[in-house]
């Protein structure tokens, strides 16, 4: 027998009687004291909290306040002196800061950074999922003996070799590492965002991975055995272990800088610099029409990457803007070399990927356009260029539209970045 669904809910929930609420009252309110009364309302702060017997108090006094038609100034006087004394209490916006702030970081407005924020939103806005792709014709090539050329196919492998385990070293820098330290609630949402997003794009190589049916394990394994993916993440988790002890804490100038070179390391490197050779090789696989899906997942989490990347240099340059002491020669030689680090170890992957060339790019053109994206990283952070001259490469503008560095926007430039909201992501030519 059936569940009866009207009966189990009779028995479950039974309907109560609609209770008739009473209208509120509505009092005539000046503009002054409807600001005051619309001010969020503080829970909860770490500093001068105001007791909840002066809360109320200036509560009840703005509800009496509100019943006077013709408030004297005298009431308008009372009323101000006592939400003050509440707001003495409260975040203001002059106590926030990127790291050892002592504000509450449980109360997200009023915002410091509004383009924390805004990234935020423009995150959500960009939410997709792998299973949304279509991997059908991906499959078929795969698995077609004349499918793909060896160089091809070994290409595919070590892009999802390497990127499998990036996203998870990138997520765990984060949650880890990261978000502890960042003392700006605004901040903290974007991270909880980018972490959930590199949650997804571990979750679109593992699907490109399984419907595939390549050997989980050789993949998955790649940053472990092959040397030119084990160098890039084994640079990249010295500085998660950095941080790993618990009891590393910022706010002395040595320790404020191993945290803004954890960030170096991952927003600049990692993300900004260890991800574009393989973004290239698979995005020109799907520009000739080979691994479409594949290719798909890949652009919309270039897109995340690219949002990823400039959140971080904001961050990064915010923290160096606040915190000049230790933005001094030697900090800004050790960021500059690590960032040159970063491009070398790209270069050789690059190298080690395509000992040919290989849908229509080869190794050097790649140290080319890496070059360039090294100068643009060091440039975000007012570094001066390691590779003066280096050019967007002509053979390489087709990337131009897709993950065109020209095209960045972040905080500390005055463009505007166009971001794409649903919809599917198209090559342009
Ligand atoms: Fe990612
Ligand atoms: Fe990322």
């Amino acid at each position: 027998m059936g569940i009866s669904w009207d009966e189990f809910y009779k028995e479950e929930a039974p309907v109560k009687k609609e209770e008739k609420i009473a209208e509120p009252r509505v009092a005539e309110v000046s503009e002054e004291v409807k600001q005051a009364v619309e001010a969020p309302v503080q829970t909860e702060s770490t500093q001068n909290v105001p007791t909840e017997d002066v809360t109320s108090e200036v509560m009840q006094n703005i509800e009496n306040y509100t019943t006077k038609k013709d408030p004297s100034e005298d009431d308008l006087q009372k009323v101000r002196e006592k939400m003050d004394e509440v707001l003495q209490g409260r975040v203001q916006v002059g106590q926030k800061a990127m790291i050892n702030s002592k504000a509450d970081l449980n109360q997200l407005v009023p915002f410091k950074y509004k383009w924390a924020w805004e990234k935020y939103l423009d995150g959500t806005a960009n939410h997709w999922m792998p299973q949304e792709i279509n991997m059908t014709a991906d499959i078929a090539l795969w698995k077609a003996a004349d499918g793909l050329t060896e160089d091809e196919r070994m290409i595919v492998k070590r892009s999802l070799g390497f990127f499998s385990t990036a996203d998870s070293l990138v997520a765990n820098n984060v949650v880890l590492a990261i978000y502890k330290h960042i003392t700006n609630p605004e901040c903290r949402q974007y991270l909880l965002r980018q972490a959930f997003e590199e949650a997804i794009h571990t979750h679109a190589y593992q699907y490109c991975i399984e419907s595939l049916s390549m050997d989980e394990g050789e993949i998955f394994n790649m940053y472990r055995e092959v040397p030119c993916v084990e160098a890039k993440a084994a640079w990249a988790l010295k500085y998660t272990k950095e941080l790993e002890d618990s009891s590393f804490e910022t706010g002395t100038p040595e320790n404020d800088k191993t945290f803004l070179a954890n960030l170096i390391a991952f927003y600049c490197v990692l993300e900004g610099m260890f991800f574009y050779c393989g973004f290239s090789q698979i995005l020109s696989m799907g520009r000739r029409n080979k691994m479409t899906g594949v290719s798909e997942q890949f652009q919309y989490i270039m897109r995340d990457e690219s949002m990823h990347v400039n959140f971080g240099i904001d961050m990064i340059n915010s923290i160096i803007n606040e915190n000049p002491h230790i933005w001094d020669e030697e900090m800004q030689k050790r960021a500059s070399d690590m960032i040159v680090e970063g491009t070398e170890l790209e270069v050789n992957y690059a190298k080690d990927t395509m000992p040919r060339g290989v849908l229509g790019m080869n190794a050097k053109m790649m140290e080319e356009y890496l070059q360039y994206v090294c100068n643009r990283r060091l440039a975000q952070i007012n570094l001066p260029e390691a590779y003066p001259g280096a050019k967007y490469p002509p053979s390489m503008q087709w990337m131009s539209e897709i993950m065109d560095l020209r095209k960045e926007k972040n905080f500390f430039e005055t463009r505007v970045i166009e971001y794409q909201v649903g919809g599917s992501l198209q090559f342009d030519d």
